[in-house]
């Protein structure tokens, strides 16, 4: 294990000196929910955002926990990063059990673990892959129960992928990890509504609020796999990615015009938007 600050119900340290119980039901039934906030030369985007994700998803999995506790725990994650670009993992699990049962005990303690990990934002584009959307139904909860998405994802690794979207009968979800935007032939900003079954992403909002300022048209709803056929731009967006066009799409004959105008204005508007939440963080 690598040596980046980390915390454990509590307690910093170095992630390598970080021991958990076998028994941590996130171990045995992945029953825990977890964010990933960005950092950028140690500033949050959108803080309090992901505070109040998290505490959706603790909520929507009847797990109960200091929000004030975490969030002082995730500050003290983020004081680490100094002044680097980078994101915080923190995850909470519903506790340990005494012995593996189904039915938890009401007094659990929740468990919380979390790490600081300096990296950069991906820019290179990816290709992705088209496959059937097999996950659970209860897909806005940002559950570590991620075993569909894995699955589909190194299934895509094998076809030379890095991501994939998913669709059920016919209408796309989202991605492995990212949410996807793409424009229509009609020059249309298209992308899932969160009743698609869809994780709420933070860097989805940051852009669909951005893009309702400008004049350009977006339509949040169903959106038919058939229309990657002739789209000029497929994104991803994400904490760790981003914005991030895919150049490729097995399983449609789609390929990214780089160059088309609508795409480069989409880019400089969620740029700027990212910078003025970044200098509202400061
Ligand atoms: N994933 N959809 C899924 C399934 C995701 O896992 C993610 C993020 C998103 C985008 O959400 P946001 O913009 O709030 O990061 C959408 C994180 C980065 C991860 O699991 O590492």
């Amino acid at each position: 294990m690598i040596d980046i600050p980390a915390i454990y119900q509590g307690q910093m340290s170095s992630l390598k000196d970080i021991r958990v119980s076998p028994l941590s039901r996130a171990y045995t039934f992945s029953d825990s929910v977890y964010e990933v906030i960005p950092y950028f030369a140690g500033h949050p985007l959108c803080f309090s955002r992901h505070i109040e994700r998290l505490a959706s998803s603790l909520q929507l999995s009847h797990i109960s926990v200091d929000m004030d506790v975490i969030t002082s725990e995730l500050k003290q994650l983020g004081d680490e990063l100094g002044n680097q670009d980078g994101y915080i993992y923190f995850q909470v699990s519903r506790g340990v059990d005494e012995i593996r049962a189904h039915l938890y005990a009401d007094d659990l303690e929740a468990e919380r673990f979390g790490y600081a990990f300096q990296t950069s934002v991906s820019v290179e584009p990816i290709s992705g892959m088209l496959c059937e959307d097999n996950r659970w139904a209860h897909c806005n909860i940002k559950s570590t129960s991620l075993l569909g998405n894995v699955l589909s994802m190194n299934q895509a690794r094998q076809q030379g992928c890095n991501e994939v979207i998913m669709h059920r009968a016919g209408n796309m979800t989202e991605a492995g990890a990212s949410n996807v935007f793409y424009l229509n032939h009609q020059g249309i900003v298209r992308t899932s509504a969160l009743t698609e079954n869809i994780l709420p992403g933070i860097t989805r909002a940051i852009l669909l609020e951005a893009l309702t300022k400008s004049n350009i048209e977006v339509e949040e709803g169903e959106c038919d796999i058939q229309d990657f056929n002739d789209a000029p731009a497929i994104w991803l967006t994400s904490s760790t990615k981003g914005m991030l066009p895919l150049t490729s799409l097995i399983g449609t004959t789609y390929f990214f015009e780089k160059n088309n105008l609508d795409y480069l204005r989409i880019k400089n508007i969620f740029n700027d938007a990212v910078e003025l939440h970044l200098l509202a963080a400061k």
